[in-house]
């Protein structure tokens, strides 16, 4: 039987291999998708032809699981899936976690918790892997619900710095490096605080290493904290000696450190600067600060803008989403095209909330993939565009990032709206966006602020089309 489940479970790592590559392309996603659930179904079920199992509290396990799914996945809005996906990456690493803690019961005493304070047995390597996953699932959880807050507005966004913090952080690196050491202690109930104390760190460790990070580096964060719980995952898949968990766990800590290196690049900041440096603080320029206007437009004139424009490009953000402004969009889209103007997508990396976040929202608008046009494309065809309109974007469109040296943001590269002739802003006041800070485009003699909800404002555009 052993051989048939291993032997189903090369069949499973094929199948996410094969998922993950399907899933590359939108066209073929929906493909990928279905070919990784069933990878992930056929693995479940031989599993479960495990020899010994409880299937009593497996199946407890299951009903109260599939409940709380099934309750979330029905009631979280749109609008909140990047806090549910970091409630997932924690969730993760918290299992992880309690994995590699049961191992190192079982190691010890066939189960019995107390008896773990009499006698120890465990190996040097099962313990170094039940240490691996301890410390990067707890900090994987802990982090998690630091990156949920954060984004979920209930902590600030703003980074969190503490005294000592550098050297705090330095501290518990070189006790969890040394951690394996407690191998060679004979006392079994020391050991057994010792695991207790390095899971206690470990927890205190993904607070502790993640609240300094904020504002525009959270992208970077959240898919390291991704790969973060695939790792957790395949160091418990050693400990348990399980191939597929350690499968699975390498293809998700290996496609989370893809994406932190693209969010990387799209800051343009290197990983070690987001993790040690924190955000560049603002230098506060003295002297007499200049009061800047900015220049608002109704959406009947705009629409006479638009209405001449040859060509108009798209620049969404966060604003989108929260007004659920895709479908207008696809509207627009049509009847801008319908009036000889070509349309175009300026999509940034880190525009809104989760990788891909946009991709997602005008996907599901059914806007042709061909549209979409990456950053440095969007950069090279602004110059030469009629009119960009910003949907709900500020940070990835603020040109303090390229021109203000003393800018928090500076060198992260921007989608360079202020390029095409007239730039058409939507958004419902000249608050700030997610990194707080403020925005030069909006006082530019070519930038036009068109306040009010996105949908709202884009729905009155497609009203003023379908009278002509
Ligand atoms: P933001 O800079 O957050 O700006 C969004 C803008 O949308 C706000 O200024 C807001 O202005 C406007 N808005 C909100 N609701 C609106 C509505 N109903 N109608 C019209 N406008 C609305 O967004 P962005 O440009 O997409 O940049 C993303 C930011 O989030 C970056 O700093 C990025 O680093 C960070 N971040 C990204 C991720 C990922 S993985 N993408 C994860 C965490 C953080 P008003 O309030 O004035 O309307």
């Amino acid at each position: 039987m052993e051989k048939i489940i291993n032997f189903a479970y090369i069949i499973s790592s094929i199948m996410f291999i094969f998922g993950i590559k399907f899933m590359s392309k939108p066209d073929t996603a929906r493909k990928g998708n279905l070919i990784s659930s069933t990878g992930m179904l056929t693995a479940v079920i031989f599993t479960l032809l495990n020899k010994g199992l409880a299937y009593e509290y497996i199946i407890i396990g299951l009903l109260i699981g599939a409940a709380i799914g099934v309750y979330f996945a029905r009631t979280v809005k749109m609008t909140g899936m990047p806090e549910m996906v970091a409630l997932l990456n924690g969730f993760g690493g918290l299992s992880s976690l309690l994995v590699a803690f049961v191992v190192y019961i079982n190691e010890n005493s066939r189960g019995e918790i107390l008896e773990i304070f009499q006698s120890t047995s465990i190996d040097f390597i099962t313990l170094l892997t039940v240490i691996s996953a301890i410390f990067i699932g707890g900090v994987t959880f802990t982090g998690s619900m630091v990156a949920w807050g954060k984004l979920s507005t209930k902590l600030s966004g703003k980074p969190m710095v503490f005294p000592f913090q550098k050297e705090f952080n330095l501290l518990v690196i070189v006790v969890v490096v040394i951690s394996p050491l407690m191998y060679y202690i004979d006392d079994p109930g020391i050991k057994m605080l010792l695991i207790i104390a390095l899971i206690l760190i470990s927890l205190i460790f993904g607070i502790t290493s993640v609240i300094p990070i904020g504002g525009a580096d959270m992208p970077v964060v959240i898919s390291l904290l991704n790969s973060y719980s695939g790792l957790a995952a395949s160091t418990a898949g050693i400990a348990i000696k399980n191939n597929l968990l350690i499968v699975t766990g390498v293809l998700v800590g290996a496609s989370g450190i893809i994406l932190t290196n693209i969010m990387c690049k799209a800051m343009n900041r290197s990983l070690a600067n987001v993790l040690f440096s924190g955000m560049k603080k603002s230098k506060k320029v003295t002297g007499e600060t200049e009061k800047k206007e900015h220049t608002a437009l109704t959406t009947e004139d705009a629409f006479y803008v638009l209405e001449a424009a040859k060509s108009v490009m798209i620049v969404p953000g966060y604003g989108m989403a929260v007004a659920q402004a895709q479908h207008t969009v696809k509207e627009l889209t049509d009847l801008l095209e319908k009036n000889d103007c070509e349309v175009y997508f300026g999509i940034h990396p880190v525009a809104g909330r989760m990788p891909g976040h946009m991709n997602v929202l005008l996907a599901e608008a059914s806007i042709p993939y061909e549209q979409l046009k990456e950053l440095e494309d969007s950069n090279n065809l602004l110059a030469s565009t009629d009119v960009a309109i910003v949907i709900g974007a500020n940070d990835v469109v603020n040109t303090s990032a390229r021109d203000d040296e003393n800018s928090e943001i500076y060198g992260m590269p921007i989608l360079e709206v202020d390029k095409a002739k007239t730039v058409f802003v939507l958004k419902r006041s000249m608050n700030t966006g997610y990194a707080g800070i403020d925005n030069p485009l909006f006082y530019l003699e070519n930038s036009r602020m068109i306040f009010g909800d996105a949908k709202e404002t884009i729905q009155s555009f497609v009203s003023a089309f379908k009278e002509i």
